[in-house]
């Protein structure tokens, strides 16, 4: 039994006063409405969606077969068809009839042009899925409920024994506590040692996070590990899910640096709102100690190791908990922070290597700090102002202000630039330093067991670092 509708709407309303409950997309709905129908369709649960329009008529038509037919081939009741003022009543006449013989319900309705793209896509997902059908693709026994909003519901978090001030860090690079507190805010990091592992840091963030969200392990549908340094190359996601237990449910890894939780996050409520997942761990974990230059203060003060995570949940409309996001990437900036692979073997005299390598790495973290802060003050306030704008609230709304722990003064500076009071703003760098994707679920982890953060609280978040990388996401808690 078919118990979801995905489609693409024009007008959310109209679909509400019909007593439907597709999801609906007014802006950057290209994206989301194609993968909510292609996951949906997947997993069985379309009762039929399709959305197109056209003011050439013939390419009209011939995609409105290809789409009804898709539909019938996957045994759907529904098509939509969306138009465009364009099309004559005849060209409606000729699909009606079809829909008469071969489908019990159809709707038509007028689409604005920008949808066109779109609907074309969306039944090109369609066609493609009932040739699936007919070959090796398998349909889910059980129909998933797709969800119409994510929520947070669990936090938590772990970092290594071992803590490192600044003082033990001026006993091995010329520095100074006050130099470090002064110009970054920190005062301590933690750095693994001993048997410690970024996975166990990991499982036991997400462990915590599974607890605070009364979920049991064989309920998480994804594990998602978003980390730079993962224990195994290729990478770490299912190793955590086969230590947790989640018996049920697949993993990979994410990697963007410092916004990597960010991402992580986003992708998570895509997953929920586009493809059926329930609950889906999302974790931030960095030791970014195995990477950096010990010899080098302009970098080695920076970074500290830990695990942060969240537990985010499949929910209604109305509890939705993203409320809206900003994410972006620039190569061009890749040259102020790096760590490159590197090659140890034999080269020729004018440096060509030659075949076989012996051994491959990474070089320490190299940073131009300056750059790297510049583009931070002036990006991170755009992007964050661009989440509240999808989200349609002012920055005055915002509960709490969560960045990525890199620098006190960045994140002072942001906070300024948004007006934001120094109250509203969550930082704990001090005791920890930067720690790259965990950063953020870090922090939040603290500030949601000291009872700082409330259900219903709305915090804007923000991550950035290599790659270029940077986003935001503005979020309820709970
Ligand atoms: N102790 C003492 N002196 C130092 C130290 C140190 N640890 N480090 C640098 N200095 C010296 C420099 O040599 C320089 O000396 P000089 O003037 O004699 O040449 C002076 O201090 C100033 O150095 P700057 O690099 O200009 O210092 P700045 O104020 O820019 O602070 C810092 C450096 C803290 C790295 C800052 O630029 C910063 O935080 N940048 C942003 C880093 C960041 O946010 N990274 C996030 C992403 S991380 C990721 O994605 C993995």
């Amino acid at each position: 039994m078919a118990n979801a509708l995905g489609l693409v709407s024009s007008s959310a309303r109209s679909f509400r006063e019909r007593k439907l409950e597709p999801w609906a997309f007014r802006r950057f709905g290209s994206r989301r409405a194609l993968l909510g129908c292609f996951r949906a369709a997947m997993d069985g649960n379309v009762l039929g969606a399709v959305a197109l329009s056209s003011s050439q008529r013939q390419r009209g038509k011939m995609i409105y077969h290809l789409s009804v037919k898709s539909c019938l081939a996957m045994g759907t009741e529904w098509a939509i068809l969306y138009f465009l003022n364009e099309w004559k009543d005849k060209d409606h006449q000729a699909f009606i009839e079809l829909k008469e013989k071969q489908i019990k319900e159809m709707e038509t309705r007028q689409l604005d042009h920008e949808y066109y793209e779109m609907g074309c896509l969306v039944c090109g997902c369609f066609a493609w899925l009932s040739n699936c059908r007919g070959t090796s693709y398998t349909r889910k026994k059980n129909c998933r409920v797709v969800g119409l909003g994510s929520k947070l519901v669990g936090s938590g978090s772990a970092v290594p024994k071992l803590t490192i001030s600044n003082d033990d860090l001026a006993q091995i690079v010329e520095t100074s506590d006050e130099w470090i507190s002064v110009r970054t805010g920190i005062r301590n990091r933690r750095v693994l040692t001993g048997n410690e592992t970024l996975g166990g840091l990991a499982a036991e963030a997400a462990k915590g996070a599974l607890l605070m969200a009364e979920v049991e392990a064989d309920a998480v549908d994804l594990v998602i590990l978003c980390t730079s340094t993962p224990d195994d190359l290729f990478g770490g996601g299912s190793q955590i899910q086969r230590d947790l237990g989640c018996k049920n449910a697949w993993a990979f890894d994410i990697t963007a640096a410092c916004s990597g939780f960010i991402i992580g996050l986003i992708t998570a409520t895509r997953f929920i709102k586009g493809g059926g997942f329930q609950n889906i761990l999302v974790i931030g974990a960095d030791a970014l100690s195995r990477n950096v230059d010990w010899t080098d203060r302009g970098t080695c003060i920076l970074f500290g190791d830990a695990a942060g995570a969240v537990l985010v949940q499949a929910c209604n409309s109305e509890e939705d908990g993203l409320l809206g996001f900003d994410v972006h990437s620039d190569g061009n900036g890749h040259r102020q922070l790096h760590a490159l692979a590197t090659y140890d073997h034999a080269a020729e005299s004018n440096g060509t290597r030659l075949f076989p390598p012996k051994r491959s790495s990474y070089s320490c973290i190299q940073m131009n700090g300056q750059e790297v802060f510049r583009f931070a003050v002036r990006c991170v306030p755009q992007s964050i102002e661009a989440a509240l704008e999808e989200a349609g609230i002012p920055s005055s709304s915002i509960d709490w202000l969560l960045l990525h722990q890199a620098n006190q003064r960045i994140i002072d500076a942001v906070a300024g630039r948004l007006e934001i009071p120094h109250e509203k703003v969550i930082s704990n760098l001090a005791n920890y330093g930067n720690t790259s994707a965990a950063s953020i679920p870090l922090a939040l982890d603290e500030v949601v067991r000291a009872g700082k953060v409330q259900a219903g609280n709305t915090i804007a978040t923000a991550g950035f670092g290599a790659g270029l990388t940077w986003g935001s996401a503005i979020i309820r808690w709970r």
